[in-house]
């Protein structure tokens, strides 16, 4: 794999809180991942809630079935998520905390305190050679434990950097900095790291420019900026912009 290429995944999920707005078959989030894939994508990501407010059970199968790029799911750590990633053995499966009352994936799982419930899930997945990732805050703590657990690919909750940075430059500074510590930290120890949430055009650049970052996960800005511009133009847009980011990057490195 070439290093500086750094992989987006295309989460479609609010592609689905639309149609669902209707109870009808439109907008297609089977559709809008193939439009990703035109537009540069290198994968595609679809949460199963447990209430599937957004994407359902038909949707994952629509997407296995009729998507070439890779799928990775991301799901609660239960016995009913665990029977779905096994029935239809997506790509990669990340393992996120869920809360009904939540309007979105709020934190990072807390796989520290964790082990016992998420042994078993992630024992299970790396079985059946489902990619597991542990979708988590940027805290050594949580990283050696997701490693402890025999997780290859942590996911770091970028939530706390994009939300400081539209109101507080400060913060937005101190989170940026407490990713690339843990981005080298996961470096260090030999994991795959990931990272995504709230990710914006304006946000994307400085995460996109962290060089041991693998792929980033993005869904809520892109499906929002499709109602303007279409989803081709912000799924090429992005890519743009993540590709000129770590090219700058890795050029200041060698330099
Ligand atoms: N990564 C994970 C693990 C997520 O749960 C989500 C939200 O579903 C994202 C990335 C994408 O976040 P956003 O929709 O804010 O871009």
């Amino acid at each position: 794999m070439n290093p500086r290429h750094l992989r987006l995944g295309v989460n479609i999920d609010h592609v689905a809180t639309i149609r669902n707005a209707r109870g009808g078959p439109h907008p297609d989030p089977v559709r809008a991942a193939h439009i990703a894939e035109e537009a540069g994508a290198d994968g595609i990501t679809a949460h199963l809630r447990e209430d599937r407010r957004h994407i359902t059970d038909r949707d994952i199968e629509r997407l296995r079935r009729e998507i070439k790029l890779p799928l990775n799911l991301e799901m609660a750590a239960t016995d009913e998520m665990l029977a779905i990633a096994l029935k239809h053995k997506p790509h990669a499966a990340c393992l996120v905390p869920e809360k009904r009352e939540e309007r979105t994936t709020e934190g990072g799982l807390d796989v520290a305190g964790g082990h016992n419930h998420l042994q078993p899930y992630v024992a299970a997945l790396n079985l059946a050679g489902i990619r597991v990732s542990m979708f988590i805050e940027p805290d050594p703590r949580q990283i050696d434990a997701s490693r402890a657990l025999g997780a290859p690919v942590v996911e770091l909750h970028t939530g706390a950097y994009c939300h400081a940075a539209l109101e507080a430059p400060g913060e937005a500074r101190r989170q940026l900095a407490r990713l690339v510590a843990a981005v080298e930290y996961t470096a260090r120890i030999d994991l795959e790291c990931h990272a995504g949430h709230g990710l914006t055009f304006d946000t994307v650049g400085p995460v996109a420019a962290i060089p041991g970052i693998a792929e980033l996960n993005i869904g809520h800005f892109l499906i929002g900026e499709a109602v303007f511009g279409g989803l081709n133009s912000a799924v090429r847009r992005m890519r743009a912009l993540m590709d000129k980011a770590r090219a700058e990057s890795s050029g200041a490195r060698s330099a």
